[in-house]
């Protein structure tokens, strides 16, 4: 049972699958006078608060967008620091913490010659320590682009050797990165972007989008209440009339 006050909140309406579009540490560090690397750092925090409040929401499935496939574009410094936050805090720290709360981490994302072995090691630790947790499913895409995914389906679609006139939408979704992550049924960016991103593209065909001017560093639980206070209010159709469900979901 959720542990926090709903205040408002539906509790028969919580969405099943929460994703992050974590944007603006950058533009929040420089608001401050300092580094952007310390707006990553920052950023670390606000996604541990976020997690806890998805938990208390009893939000089942919570994934995060930590790093593009564009990201390795950025200077080598801040691409170090953010693979270093990434191993040092949520893989090692972190870990042991969202372990203890139940949490399964698991990742989503290309494993090519730039992720660092040390970093694939260590998100191999992370997810099979925490693989029998079931409170709540924590998936960090790493190394993640929408359209990389898409092609990599294709790819094992065509190695598979089914026939052309087999595939249908049920085979590209099995061969997603996560096939068994439902879709997100709400979907937040943050730092008043109004863009996906190459983020889950297949995935988020029938998501509610929530965009706050919240830059990330300063996104905690109550922003993530407030999301799903207006997922709640949202009237989802599927294409269809009001009320019923049919967005090919098995
Ligand atoms: C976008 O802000 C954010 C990122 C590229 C990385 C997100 C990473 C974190 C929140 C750090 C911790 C992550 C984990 C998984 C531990 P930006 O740098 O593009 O900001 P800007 O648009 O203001 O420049």
């Amino acid at each position: 049972m959720p542990m926090v006050d709903l205040d408002g909140l539906d509790p028969n309406r919580i969405p099943r699958h929460v994703a992050c579009v974590m944007d603006g540490n950058g533009r929040w560090a420089t608001k401050q006078g300092l580094p952007r690397t310390e707006g990553h750092r920052a950023g670390e925090e606000a996604l541990f608060d976020a997690a806890c409040g998805a938990l208390e929401l009893g939000i089942p499935y919570f994934t995060v967008y930590a790093f593009s496939t564009e990201n390795w574009r950025r200077p080598h410094e801040e691409v170090r620091f953010l693979l270093n936050v990434i191993a040092d805090q949520l893989l090692t720290r972190r870990r042991d913490e969202l372990h203890r709360m139940g949490v399964r981490i698991r990742f989503m994302g290309r494993r090519d010659w730039r992720v660092p072995r040390w970093v694939v090691r260590r998100m191999d630790e992370a997810a099979a320590l925490t693989a029998a947790n079931r409170a709540m499913t924590l998936t960090v895409a790493f190394n993640y682009g929408g359209r990389a995914e898409l092609v990599d389906a294709v790819r094992a679609i065509v190695e598979s050797g089914v026939a052309a006139r087999r595939i249908d939408e049920r085979t590209i979704r099995q061969h997603l990165y996560a096939p068994e992550l439902p879709d997100p049924d709400l979907v937040i960016r943050t730092s008043g972007e109004f863009r996906i991103s190459n983020f889950l593209l297949w995935e988020l065909a029938y998501s509610e989008l929530v965009f706050t001017d919240v830059l990330w560093p300063d996104f905690r639980r109550e922003h993530l209440f407030e999301a799903v206070r207006e997922f709640q209010a949202r009237d989802r159709r599927y294409g269809n009339t009001p009320g019923v469900r049919d967005d090919g979901i098995p």
